[in-house]
């Protein structure tokens, strides 16, 4: 007999659900061993700093760096290990605009706002971002296909206005050229 998940059971009704193997509860078996496994890799990387000062944003960093952003099940196990509370870790998690609660779109393209840019127009080139796009900063499209950031200085200011989309700086930035970098990307397999 299958084992048959609380949402197939629902939708059959308990006369059916018993007998039931279905793909969904295989999907769901799959996704809980992946939690399971994503949950032993942020205790991991929790234990690895704990002893070290100042931990948090080490371990913070850390997590982000491998899936680019803070899994929800971050902040309990981080507040686990370094013998915080929630509260603490959420703190510093909603402080530092840095840090993502949700995964990000498949191309990031960061803005820099800083000084020199925005000496050089760069606000136009924000507006152009926000326009093309259809979000804002800290939002990802609903394809998923990419967010948008703000940075403050990416070490280009000879070059301003700049922006970076994925790893790569591009510098005197205008708006036709971020329309053209965009539409490359939208066509990236
Ligand atoms: S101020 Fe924009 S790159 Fe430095």
């Amino acid at each position: 007999m299958g084992v048959v998940c609380a949402e197939v059971r629902l939708r059959l009704g308990a006369g059916l659900g018993g007998a039931m193997r279905c793909r969904a509860c295989l999907l769901h078996r799959f996704a809980s061993a992946r939690l399971r496994s994503m949950d032993g890799q942020i205790q991991a990387i929790a234990s690895r700093y704990k002893d070290q000062p100042g931990p948090l944003l080490l371990v913070l960093h850390a997590i982000q760096d491998e899936w680019g952003y803070l899994p929800p099940a971050a902040v309990p196990i981080v507040a686990a290990v370094l013998n915080l509370s929630r509260a603490e870790v959420h703190g510093v998690v909603s402080f530092y605009q840095h840090f993502r609660t949700s995964p990000p779109g498949r191309h990031v393209l960061r803005i820099c706002r800083a000084e020199s840019c925005q000496s050089m127009k760069g606000t136009q080139i924000e507006q152009r971002a926000r326009e093309s796009l259809g979000i804002d900063f800290h939002q990802t499209t609903a394809d998923g296909l990419f967010s948008l950031e703000p940075v403050f200085c990416l070490g280009l200011c000879a070059c301003s206005p700049a922006i970076m989309i994925d790893e790569m700086l591009i510098g005197r930035v205008t708006p036709e050229r971020l329309d053209e970098v965009i539409a490359a990307k939208r066509t990236d397999p």
